[in-house]
């Protein structure tokens, strides 16, 4: 058996506290880990504070977890507008939306911000090359994918991405990282667009859009048929605005330039509606209504 002799992982930044940082953040604190949140300004750190609260509000009333240990979580949690802060972290996780070149500029911002010579950069990215995020530093070795599902506290798998860069310690710490400190099932992936889920997952979505869209049937019968006939837990549309119109669409379009396959071009229903602002649960409005919270 290998013995891990690499320092143990227990300072994490995260960056950006949005749907998918927001339980990332929160997962990490309730392993007891020192979990020290980024966001923008005061309005997204408080809006991403209160995401999370409220999941371990549910957590605990869903019995997935004890009051004291929800306070112990949120003692474990730190929140900062100031990206210096992150000086001492052993790992940053990036969450921040998927713009290319907004990921980028981070990458390369947290390569100078954060002090450790081992300290390791992943990111929550589910379709820009890890490749592209890792040249942005000056420390490619130490950049890993580290890809999350929605909602990050109930979907215990976690997609990992070495580079053609990535060193084999640091792929080694971050392995034993997610699957010993953090308790997820991984699996892994090469570095191309989509990785493993989301290259299966974004088609299935993208042909749902297009059956709508063609006045094929309607909304509800489409999401009834696979969550009935297929045992799936939503339908493909409910499932579209669970993640986010606006990052299917973004997935999709990172998955089309990658392989030029039609199949995950985007339905122009699908850009429409993310142009007029229906990105799905999180706006209340997508394929259905919902109240925002
Ligand atoms: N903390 C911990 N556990 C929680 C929780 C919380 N805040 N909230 C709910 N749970 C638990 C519940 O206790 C329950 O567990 P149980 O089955 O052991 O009793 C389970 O989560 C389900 O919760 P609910 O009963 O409240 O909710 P639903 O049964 O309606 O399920 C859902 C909601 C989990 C969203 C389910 O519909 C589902 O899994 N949908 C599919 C989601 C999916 O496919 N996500 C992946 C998207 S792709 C992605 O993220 C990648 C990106 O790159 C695009």
């Amino acid at each position: 058996m290998k013995t891990i002799t690499t320092p143990a992982i227990e300072r994490v930044g995260v960056v950006g506290c949005g749907l998918m940082g927001s339980g990332i953040a929160e997962i990490c604190a309730r392993r007891g880990l020192d979990t020290l949140v980024f966001e923008v300004d005061e309005k997204a750190l408080e809006a991403g504070r209160a995401r999370i609260e409220d999941s371990l509000r549910r957590g605990v009333a869903r019995g997935k977890l004890s009051s004291p240990e929800r306070e112990a979580a949120l003692l474990g949690l730190r929140f900062t507008t100031d990206l210096t802060d992150f000086a001492d972290r052993d790992l940053a996780i990036e969450a921040v939306p998927e713009v290319e070149e907004l990921k980028t500029r981070l990458f390369a911002e947290l390569d100078g911000v954060m002090r450790r010579r081992d300290a390791l950069f992943a990111s929550n990215t589910s379709s820009i090359p890890v490749m592209q995020l890792a040249a942005a530093t000056s420390r490619p070795g130490q950049v890993v994918g580290l890809h999350f599902f929605n909602p990050v506290p109930v979907l215990d798998l976690v997609e990992l991405i070495p580079t053609l860069a990535t060193a084999d310690a640091a792929w080694e710490r971050i392995r034993h990282f997610t699957e010993k400190t953090l308790g997820r099932h991984v699996i892994v992936s090469q570095d191309r667009a989509g990785f493993v889920v989301n290259s299966l997952l974004i088609p299935y979505l993208l042909a749902a859009v297009r059956m709508y869209e063609s006045g094929f049937a309607r909304a509800v019968d489409i999401d009834q048929g696979m969550v009935r006939g297929c045992g799936h837990p939503m339908g493909p549309l409910a499932l579209a605005d669970h993640i986010g119109l606006d990052t299917t669409l973004s997935v999709a379009e990172s998955l089309y330039t990658e392989f030029k396959e039609p199949l995950y071009a985007p339905p122009p229903l699908l850009c429409r509606m993310v142009q007029a602002g229906q990105l799905g649960r999180k706006s209340g409005r997508g394929f259905y209504e919902y109240t925002v919270r």
